[in-house]
């Protein structure tokens, strides 16, 4: 049934480029972690709507593959121009929708316009190229393969709360770009935000079907999405366990995934203090360190970690805790009661077990006040978990192989920072550790944007960034010609 974009605050899908209602007549109730009022509702859809999206979506596909990417990049700076002047609309949604404070909810939205135009530029150059037969031994001039690059088909398109808007269109820009049809199941918390950002890519010509949604919970339709089989590509950005799920049930389905991580900050004897504790604040504790690339545990060297405490803690009790309706805030609500629960058993883990309660380790509500924990040890869960929460541990350590050790025994591999002034220190440490990405006197973190983006072992599979998306969510077309002699 046809429907506009929401109707008495129940937001419907967009399908085949028409606003759907759910034929279930069930909805999900979108509750702020703030206060619990309801920001909206959203349709949880049955399978057999499912087959319905995913069927407008392969259709769609065989046309948009042909529109020239000239064409499908001016769609895009029109989404840029769209969802940048929307930038404060979307964040009053997101605001209380994911309790994200406004200058981080504006900020996220401009990110997402920029991340949009520079993948339209982007696409643009992407070349396929030409090889001569000659230059293999045995063939000849006869032969010349023309390489082209060629879009996947339907993209299945899955995001986290944490970043509905950015880490919707880090997967949608590319995908359309290249010449993909998108089928966007959002978080359902951060839903609402995320069909504001598809709304804005049907206002600005992505054609019917080419972009579509799909609301409801994963875990209710999560694995019929995944296991769909005109599913071609699936880029997912979540938590490790519904990733090593969603891999498991999927044989054969090419995967592009980005997980969860337990980032350290490995501080060495030479380090900038000041520096480090600027970063390691900002990377540990903004948006509640509810970030995939968090600052999740910090090794520093025993001779300087006396400092490094006293000058963290002096930070920590000045961060800002709060609502985020009522100012700029560092720590927020956590998203859900369940979260904010298990943060809580972290904490009380590590208290158990012995570890140096420096400040915090309280809780009100979904509100975990900012936590350091020192003299942290290997037995104690908040070594190794990570908490998605403002819970920081500070494992000391007598040298930098001993850091580089404890880093590479944890079972994620995302990114870690190190800092030293010393640029062989760095390069020492940066080439032993087993992570996408290491920061060098910087905290971790995923931008810019079209920087390689990537975790290993438990932290994800493929390579996100803007032109590394588009490469995954594309593939090689050899034409040979065989040049015949008369
Ligand atoms: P999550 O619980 O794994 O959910 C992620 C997405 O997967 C949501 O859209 C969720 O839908 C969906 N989902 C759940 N079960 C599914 C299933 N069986 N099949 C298909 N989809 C399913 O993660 P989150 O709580 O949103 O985000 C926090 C986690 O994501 C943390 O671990 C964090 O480290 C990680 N993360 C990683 C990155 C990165 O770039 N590496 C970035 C951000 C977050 P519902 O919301 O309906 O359950
Ligand atoms: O958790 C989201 C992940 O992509 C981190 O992004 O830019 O906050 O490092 P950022």
């Amino acid at each position: 049934m046809s429907n506009s974009f929401v109707n008495d605050d129940v937001y419907n899908n967009l399908v085949d480029g028409q606003w759907v209602s759910s034929e279930t007549g069930k909805t999900i109730e979108i509750k702020s972690p703030i206060d619990n009022r309801i920001v909206g509702k959203v349709q949880s859809m049955s399978t057999k709507e499912v087959d319905e999206v995913f069927k407008a979506a392969k259709k769609a596909q065989t046309m948009w593959r042909n529109v020239p990417v000239n064409k499908r990049a001016d769609i895009l700076y029109k989404a840029a121009k769209l969802i940048e002047e929307s930038a404060e609309e979307i964040a009053e949604i997101m605001i209380y929708e994911i309790a994200k404070d406004k200058k981080s909810s504006v900020s996220e939205v401009k990110r997402t316009a920029d991340f949009i135009r520079f993948t339209a530029d982007t696409v643009k150059n992407i070349e396929g190229g030409s090889i001569p037969g000659e230059s293999f031994p045995g063939s000849d001039r006869n032969k010349i393969s023309i390489v082209k690059r060629e879009p996947l088909g339907v993209i299945l398109a899955i995001s986290p709360f944490n970043y509905p808007v950015n880490l919707s269109a880090s997967k949608i820009a590319p995908a359309l770009a290249i010449g993909n049809s998108v089928v966007l199941k959002p978080p359902t918390q951060g839903s609402i935000s995320a069909l504001y950002l598809a709304k804005l890519f049907h206002e600005a010509g992505v054609p019917r079907g080419v972009i579509n949604t799909i609301t409801g919970r994963g875990s209710e339709i999560g694995d019929y999405c995944v296991t769909h089989p005109l599913v071609d590509f699936i880029n997912f950005t979540g938590s490790t366990q519904v990733g090593q799920h969603i891999s498991k049930i999927t044989s054969m389905k090419p995967l592009l995934m980005e997980l969860g991580g337990k980032d350290a900050a490995i501080i060495l004897e030479d380090a900038d203090i000041n520096d480090a504790v600027k970063n390691i604040i900002s990377g540990a504790f903004s948006y509640s360190g509810q970030r995939c690339t968090a600052v999740k545990r910090i090794l520093v060297m025993k001779s300087i970690a006396d400092e490094l405490v006293s000058k963290l803690k002096y930070s920590i009790s000045n961060l800002k805790v709060g609502n985020p309706t009522e100012g700029d805030m560092d720590i927020v609500p956590l998203i859900d009661d369940k979260a904010a629960d298990f943060v809580e058993g972290l904490i009380e883990d590590a208290k158990k077990k012995g570890a140096d309660l420096v400040i915090g380790g309280n809780r009100e509500g979904r509100i975990i006040y900012p936590t350091l924990f020192d003299n942290v040890t290997l037995d104690m869960r908040i070594a190794w978990e990570e908490p998605f929460g403002p819970v920081l541990p500070i494992i000391r350590v007598n040298n930098v192989d001993e850091a580089i050790a404890i880093a590479n025994n944890s079972e994620y591999g995302l990114q870690s920072s190190v800092f030293t002034k010393n640029i062989n220190n760095a390069f020492y440490v940066a080439d032993k550790l087993e992570v996408g990405t290491v920061q060098v006197n910087n905290k971790t973190e995923r931008g810019p944007d079209h920087f390689p983006f990537l975790g290993v072992k438990s932290s994800g599979l493929g390579t996100q960034g803007i032109r590394y998306s588009i490469e995954s969510m594309s593939r090689l077309k050899a034409i040979v010609l065989n040049i015949k002699n008369n």
